[in-house]
């Protein structure tokens, strides 16, 4: 290959590159016999990345450079199929409303076959259904020209982006004899392995990110995709099934073609069973049945087809589906068992998911013993107990989930659950609060110091927009609480550089060091989180609803930490949004709950416009601030509660032990000071004595917000008393220093 003498010519080494590297993809993603090491592909690689590099001309679409995804694209093109993407009419399954059995719809394909053709026996090939998304791969002169969704048959969208990412799809032909077909429309299934997509979800679910229902639908968001790096991340396959457009040697059989996919280094579906007759037909079907849970991907059903191509042609076309294949689907396998309790997990994201601990079966292949209530709400429309007889199948042949409760057998001593009731009101790994968020069905800690978060919460602190303490990553995170050094994302403070040196990351049995260089770096990158500003400090914590620019917004109206409990703006934002439910909670003209009289009507409007009035005081109050809606009542609340929880109090603590006081880099002088002269009461100072109608924490803000300094002891600099019911001492000497004695109503209006 290296020819020591010949002067490198770049196109042709990297046209090498890419046969080398695509062959080698193909042995390991197609054939699962990989000739060369990773190290060594990884060299191939790199090689052509830096050829392609320095000579921008040579750079192609289907170069396994692509793979990891190119430029986003801003929409889907159309693009016409060449052949109509036909579906399958004939769709055996067993109807509850129906009398007729799939068997019996089977032999009654299998009969008008007989018919159509004039012949008894016709071979026909049975495969797997693969629950995936159907695509239609175009290939001219060997090289990948698109690849297409079916969209309604005629049309469909130029998913060529997203699909290039898919290792299993060759993005150029393996040689043969003859050379590859000039045109070759392949037809197959996108689709994401059970096993990675199970691992997915679990990711996913532990980021706190949605999961998917089943793999179908992973698959078909994926492939949605404008942004191909995306999708280069997801674990997506591609398995082939069916011919369409085609220019090339003669195929008269599912075989041949078979032989000629496989010549290319196209994988195909698998196994596909050739019967001869009607009864090695239906034994087929029952062999796939049997074996199904073992392959790689869910499957509901298995295809039946024509072996000769020739006699496809003979059956021809009903409309959009063909006469010549038919699908039978697979009852799923339900089983029924006892459910013996019901028990609270605490996910990665506090989230608390009540789960069915069942008496072991054995269900599609794998025996379940535990399967995910979702919430409290589910748990209620199924009428779920403790002790019922429940059954039981696997939602997408895949997730283990309760159907339905067999009434009939209910056990007297069955009673309903309440998640809430269960726990205490607490949550089960660490005692913190549990709260349900309106709109949402879901119980969650929100503790920040919750050991069962322990992992995600470290991780959110750490990354990048965070604290970015490059080094914690998910398996250091891990480790570090597995062996139970942190508990909480604050601990990280404690370490010393030599207990994180020798951190295990391995297993005892092969362990492996976290290594000097690397915890060096992770206590200087901690010694920098010291200074970051509040901002980062603030989306660090993981609070409920403080996102990246929330956190940006509180540093902006705080300067530190501990100024949040008590902020202004904040209470004032929580405040009104509640006296806004109760000012439409007793409004005379609530349809919900109208007044029973007038007096009463008369009585509700005089508490409404008292409401209103305080709502708008509320409103003026931080108007100066122009807070921005990244900082609502929602994230308010959130950050009060979670302040005024035991959990919040002691992060305030522990963070002022650790010396931990983040400031604002960004935060404004309050707009009463920067325009606090053009205010009504600017550098008048108030005290407040006796008992007001509004308290005098209230009266307080209201002052200060139109630019008053309110002190608490008279003196000669003092302009007004505002004296309450009572307040005797400082009215006495308010009158001696000369000082203003005004009521409530007058300071009202004053404040306007
Ligand atoms: S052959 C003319 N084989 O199921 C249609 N289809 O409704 C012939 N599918 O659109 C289809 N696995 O996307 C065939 N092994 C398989 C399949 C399969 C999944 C999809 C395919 C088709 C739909 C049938």
């Amino acid at each position: 290959m290296d020819d020591l003498f010949a002067t490198p010519d770049p196109a042709q080494r990297v046209a090498e590159l890419r046969a080398e590297l695509e062959h080698h993809n193909r042995l390991y993603y197609t054939e699962a016999a990989p000739e060369i090491s990773d190290a060594d592909y990884d060299k191939l690689f790199r090689e052509l990345e830096q050829l392609e590099g320095k000579h921008p001309e040579l750079v192609d679409a289907n170069s396994p450079t692509q793979r990891v995804g190119g430029e986003p694209i801003e929409g889907f093109e159309q693009v016409r199929h060449l052949v109509p993407m036909l579906s399958i009419d004939d769709v055996f399954e067993l109807d509850p409303e129906s009398t007729d059995t799939p068997e019996a719809e089977l032999i009654e394909f299998y009969q008008r076959l007989r018919k159509n053709l004039g012949r008894e026996d016709i071979a026909v090939t049975i495969e797997p259904k693969i629950d995936g998304v159907a695509v239609s791969l175009v290939y001219r002169q060997g090289r990948l020209d698109y690849a297409a969704t079916r969209g309604d048959g005629e049309t469909g969208d130029d998913i060529t982006h997203n699909v290039r990412t898919i290792r299993s799809v060759p993005l150029t032909l393996s040689a043969t004899d003859s050379g590859p077909p000039s045109l070759l429309e392949i037809r197959g299934e996108i689709f994401m392995p059970s096993e990675a997509f199970a691992a997915m979800n679990e990711e996913r679910d532990e980021q706190g990110l949605p999961t998917f229902a089943n793999p179908r639908n992973a698959t078909a968001g994926t492939l949605k995709q404008l942004d191909p790096k995306k999708v280069a991340e997801r674990p997506l396959d591609f398995l082939a099934h069916g011919l369409g457009a085609y220019e090339g040697p003669e195929l008269a059989t599912e075989d041949e073609f078979g032989r000629l996919l496989e010549s290319l280094g196209i994988p195909r579906n698998q196994p596909l069973i050739a019967a001869a007759n009607l009864g090695e037909t239906l034994a087929a079907v029952g062999r796939i049945n049997h074996e199904r849970h073992d392959l790689p991907y869910g499957t509901d059903g298995a295809v039946i087809k024509v072996a000769s191509y020739e006699e496809r042609r003979t059956l021809g076309f009903r409309s959009r589906a063909p006469r010549w294949a038919a699908a039978y689907k697979f009852r799923p396998e339900q089983k029924e068992t006892t459910l013996k309790a019901i028990t609270i997990q605490v996910g990665r994201t506090g989230v608390l998911t009540p789960v069915a601990e069942l008496e072991p079966v054995l269900v599609s292949g794998t025996t379940v013993s535990r399967a995910t209530l979702h919430n409290q709400e589910e748990i209620e429309r199924k009428d779920v107990r403790i002790g019922d007889t429940v059954l039981i199948e696997k939602a997408g042949e895949i997730i283990p989930a309760v159907v339905k409760v067999i009434a009939e057998k209910r056990p007297a001593e069955a009673t309903p659950f309440s998640l809430y009731d269960h726990v205490g009101g607490q949550c089960p790994s660490c005692g913190g609060p549990i709260a349900r968020e309106e709109g949402f069905v879901a119980w969650r800690c929100g503790n920040f110091e919750c050991p069962a978060q322990a992992v995600s919460k470290i991780r959110q602190f750490a990354s990048r927009k965070a604290l970015d303490i490059d080094g914690i990553g998910e398996i250091v995170a891990e480790a570090l609480v597995r062996r139970s050094i942190c508990t909480t994302p604050l601990d990280l403070f404690t370490l010393e550089e030599h207990q994180l040196g020798t951190l295990n990351l391995g297993s005892d049995e092969e362990p492996r060091r976290f290594g000097e260089k690397n915890a060096a770096k992770v206590v200087a990158a901690l010694d920098r989180a010291r200074s970051k500003p509040l901002d980062r400090w603030l989306f660090a914590m993981g609070i409920r609803h403080v996102g990246e620019s929330a956190s940006k917004e509180l540093a902006r109206l705080h300067r530190h930490l501990d100024d949040l409990p008590d902020s202004e703006i904040l209470h004032a934002l929580r405040d009104s949004a509640r006296l806004e439910e109760e000012r439409k909670r007793i409004s005379p003209r609530n349809k919900d709950h109208p007044p029973a009289d007038d007096a009463e009507k008369e009585e509700r409007q005089k508490q409404h416009d008292e409401l209103k009035q305080r709502i708008s005081e509320l409103e003026q109050r931080i108007a100066p601030y122009e807070v921005s809606p990244d900082v609502g009542p929602v994230a308010s609340d959130s950050v009060l509660t979670f302040f005024e929880s035991e959990a919040g109090q002691h992060v305030l603590k522990r963070m002022s032990e650790l010396g931990l006081r983040p400031e604002s880099a960004n935060h404004l002088p309050k707009p009463s000071e920067a325009d606090a002269a053009d205010l009504p009461l600017a550098g008048k100072t108030v005290v407040l004595t006796g008992t007001l109608s509004v308290g005098r924490d209230e009266m307080k803000r209201l002052l200060e917000a139109k630019g008053a300094k309110v002190t608490g002891s008279i003196s000669k600099n003092t302009d007004y008393l505002v004296a309450g019911e009572g307040g005797g001492s400082k009215r006495d000497k308010a009158g001696k220093l000369g000082v203003e004695i005004i009521d409530e109503d007058r300071a009202r209006r004053l404040i306007g």
